[in-house]
This record gives structure tokens, sequence and C-alpha cells, in this order.
């Protein structure tokens, strides 16, 4: 029920924008394909700012048939702002751009390794929730996808919170999770953990389970798998919680599955969406994604 009445509240909220471009929903409540426009012309001046309203309006904006070499993904990130060059730099694609983190399961014939590319990208998280300045968006560009799985998932955070029962939000109130991504790493590929120099780059970091979006104004679930305990809680009472606060905060209502083509580019809020990505065949299919996350402030 109160499910059903946040999706009504949002459908006029958002058809009282008038867009000068097309916009069909893809997910009651998160998710939109931008038409009649092109990429070029989506962050031009002219348009870039109403793009930034649907995106902020709908957490996810989809892009079809894109042409988008490194460069221009890279100059068409930097319109959301800094584009941050991940920590893990054998991630990194193109020597002169560093701040796309390629996501490929090919081996160095070119052809299928048998093995993913990063494991911790299959459990629900949001990007770089480990730094100080979390991420802010994701720009996903699609090269290759397999036939069968691959997709992406994304949750929507601002429903999950405005429906957690009474006694949770009291739980949570004012409390702050530690994010620390040398916990997730370790735990979901640990045979390729972070270096001493990365982990220094890199120190845990306390940020609140619920924020509120700087833009939108609106509260959010603010956890994940980088997520490792609670701030003035017992380490192991800690973990229970996020573990059942993360099953809570994405159940399949408020999940949209992105079934990807190639040549699409996604643009999705990290301040209120946390992924995932499912699994495929990684010794027979190739999956190849291209991945700029821009730089947002600290959560509050
Ligand atoms: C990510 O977790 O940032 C990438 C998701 C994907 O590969 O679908």
């Amino acid at each position: 029920m109160a499910q059903a009445q946040a999706q009504t509240q949002l459908k006029s909220q958002r058809s009282e924008r008038d867009w000068p471009f097309k916009v069909k929903p893809l997910h009651p409540l998160l998710g939109c394909e931008i038409t009649d426009i092109t990429l070029a012309e989506a962050v031009s001046p002219a348009l870039f700012a109403k793009v930034y309203e649907a995106f902020l309006a709908y957490e996810l904006i989809l892009f079809r048939d894109v042409d988008l070499p490194p460069a221009t993904q890279v100059a068409f990130a930097r319109n959301f702002g800094e584009v941050q060059v991940h920590v893990l730099s054998q991630y990194h694609g193109y020597k002169e751009h560093p701040e796309i983190y390629m996501l490929s399961n090919l081996d160095k014939d070119g052809k299928p390794s048998g093995k993913h590319p990063d494991r911790g990208t299959l459990y629900w998280h949001t990007d770089g929730s480990w730094k100080e300045r979390t991420g802010q968006a994701t720009m996903m560009y699609s090269e290759i996808v397999p036939e069968t799985g691959g997709e992406t998932e994304f949750a929507d955070m601002y429903s999950a919170y405005d429906l957690l029962p009474g006694g949770m939000k009291a739980k949570i109130e004012g409390r702050r999770a530690i994010h620390n991504f040398d916990f997730s790493r370790t735990r979901r590929h640990g045979e390729d953990p972070l270096t001493a120099e990365q982990k220094a780059k890199v120190p845990p970091v306390a940020h609140p389970v619920v924020r509120t979006h700087p833009q939108t104004g609106r509260k959010a679930i603010f956890l994940g798998d980088h997520a490792e305990s609670i701030e003035g809680m017992d380490y192991a009472a800690g973990r229970a919680l996020i573990e059942e606060l993360n099953a809570m905060i994405t159940q399949p209502a408020g999940v949209y599955t992105h079934r990807w083509a190639p040549r699409q580019c996604l643009v999705w809020d990290n301040r209120c969406t946390l992924h995932r990505a499912t699994g495929f065949d990684e010794a027979n299919e190739i999956r190849v994604m291209r991945r700029c996350t821009i730089v947002g402030d600290k959560p509050f």
C-alpha cells in the first residue's frame, strides 16, 4: 500500500515536468530512457541542466545506440563533476584515460578468461561509498554484452527508507556505518586484495546510515557491501544489523533490472540507489563495460 502511494506521488511529480526531450520510465520507482536527443546534445550547455533534472528525478538515465569512445566518455562524464581515478589501477583501461574503469573478462589473447573481472560488483553496493567524498554518479557504457546474464540491478534507496518499519527507523536514527574498501575487496575478491599502497590511500570512513540527498533533500539509506560495521556498536551486532538492512532495502519490488545491449550508456545516482551486476558464463561469453564514476560530496 505504502509502495503504491509512493509510486503515485512520484508519477505526478515527474509528469508535471516539461522535458525538452522524450522520457520513458523504465520502472515505477526509478529509471528512464531519454530519446529524441543524442547524448552529445544531452551534455550541451543548452540541455544539460534539464538532463540533470531528469537524472535527479529518475535516479538513472539511459541512452541507447550511442557511439562513445573512451575520450568522449570521460569528457561527457565531466559535465556531472570531477571524474574519479580509481585506486585499483589494475582496472584502468587506458593509459591516457585513467578515469575509465574497465570491466572485461577478455584475456590478453582476446578470449573469455573464465574469470569475473570484479566479483565485488556482484553484491549490492554504491560506488565510492568507501571514500570521504562518495560517488555522485556513475556513467557505464556497454561495449560487448553476453547473450545471457550480465544484467545490472538497481535498488531505489528513497523508497527503501520510506518503507522501513518505524522500529527500524528509530534503531538507525543518527547511526553511522564504517565503509571499508579493504574489507569488501578482501571478502569478495580475496585473491587480488588491495596492495599496502592502495590500502593506505583508502582508510575506513564513517557515513550516516540515512543520508539526505544534497540536491533533492530526500532521505535515502546509504549502506551496501562496503559497509563493514556500525560506529559505537559491538562489531557482531553491527554486522548483523548491516546484513539485515541490506536485505530489507533490496526487496524485488524496489529493483529495476537493466538488460544491456551493446552501445548503451547508463548514468545512475549513487546517492539514492544501490546496484549490483548479475553473473554470466565468463568462460564462454564476453562482457566488456567501461565505467566512469563522478565524485560527489561528503554525505550528511
Ligand atoms: C558496478 O558495480 O559498478 C558495475 C556493475 C556492472 O558491471 O553491471
